[in-house]
């Protein structure tokens, strides 16, 4: 008698425990419109992203708080988002006022403890971007007195007065290495998205959230992405618009751009 009604308790105490975890409003799966490119401490800046309930619903009556936090420097703050835009569409204007590597996340009060993960953002210090901003690497001319000055260094060394050494120094410090465009890391860039687009709410990948995101959805878990299995062209249309691939589909359409997909492509089919 005792045994029955101790565990007859303990089943409505977990009962009870599921019941009280379901009502806390479930999850959502946040969109970041754009990562931002390049940050400079000082500077304002907006952060626009969409919040989907369950991953479906669009919520437009919600508070999201965007959090940062520089753990080495043991420095946070945080920004109310507003509503602004489309259905579910909210935007946090920010500054961040130091330079360094700043982690963040979207708290929504009504869905409990949100766990979406958001790529670090790297923040510059206010004087390196000025340099860079003032004149894009592509246009900046080569400064003539440096020009000159290579030109008077080659002449020495082929005249034996110096070495190599001194010329290597001179054109160091100088535009010649930041003339070169920096190539874009796709597959980089679309891990980050993997997070900032709220994939990783819904799939698994070990790069990102090794075995953490499993969602049953019509009977069946949400597929692991880690190794892929598809071609980049079923990868195009899919993300572009899961529904004209499979009509009744749990996944959203995330409006993802053009670029946007390619660096997912690229980061799903790179090997990992
Ligand atoms: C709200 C949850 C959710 C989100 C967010 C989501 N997916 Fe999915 N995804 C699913 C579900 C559910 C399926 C299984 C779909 C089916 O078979 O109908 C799926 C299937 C896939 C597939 C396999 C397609 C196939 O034909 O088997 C790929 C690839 C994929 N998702 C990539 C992504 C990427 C990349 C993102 C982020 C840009 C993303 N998903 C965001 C729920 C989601």
């Amino acid at each position: 008698m005792y045994k029955i009604s101790r565990s007859f308790s303990v089943a409505v105490v977990l009962l009870l425990t599921t019941v009280l975890i379901a009502n806390a409003g479930g999850w959502a799966v946040i969109t970041i419109d754009e990562l931002p490119a390049q940050i400079t401490a000082g500077q304002a800046l907006s952060i626009g992203f969409t919040v989907r309930q369950h991953g479906q619903t669009l919520r437009s009556d919600l508070k999201p708080i965007v959090r940062f936090e520089r753990s080495a420097a043991q420095e946070a703050f945080e920004v109310t988002a507003q509503r602004q835009g489309g259905e579910g569409h909210y935007v946090a204007e920010i500054k961040f006022l130091s330079a360094g590597q700043w982690e963040w996340q979207v708290d929504i009060e009504q869905f409990g403890m949100i766990t979406q993960p958001m790529p670090t953002l790297s923040v510059q210090a206010a004087q390196a971007a000025t340099l860079t901003k003032a004149m894009p690497a592509q246009t900046r001319p080569l400064p003539l007195a440096l020009i000159l000055a290579v030109v008077r260094a080659i002449d020495q060394m082929l005249m034996g007065k110096v070495d190599a050494a001194p010329i290597s120094q001179q054109m160091k410090p100088v535009s010649l290495a930041a003339a070169q465009p920096t190539p874009v890391d796709q597959a980089a860039l679309g891990k980050a998205l993997f997070s900032a687009k709220g994939c990783v709410m819904c799939h698994s990948h070990d790069a990102v959230n090794k075995g953490q995101s499993v969602f049953w959805f019509d009977g069946a878990p949400t597929p692991d992405l880690t190794v892929n299995k598809y071609t980049a062209e079923y990868l195009h249309s899919w993300l572009k618009d899961p529904a004209s691939m499979k009509p009744n589909t749990s996944m959203p359409n995330l409006n993802l751009k053009l670029t946007e997909i390619e660096a997912l492509i690229a980061f799903l089919q790179a090997a990992h």
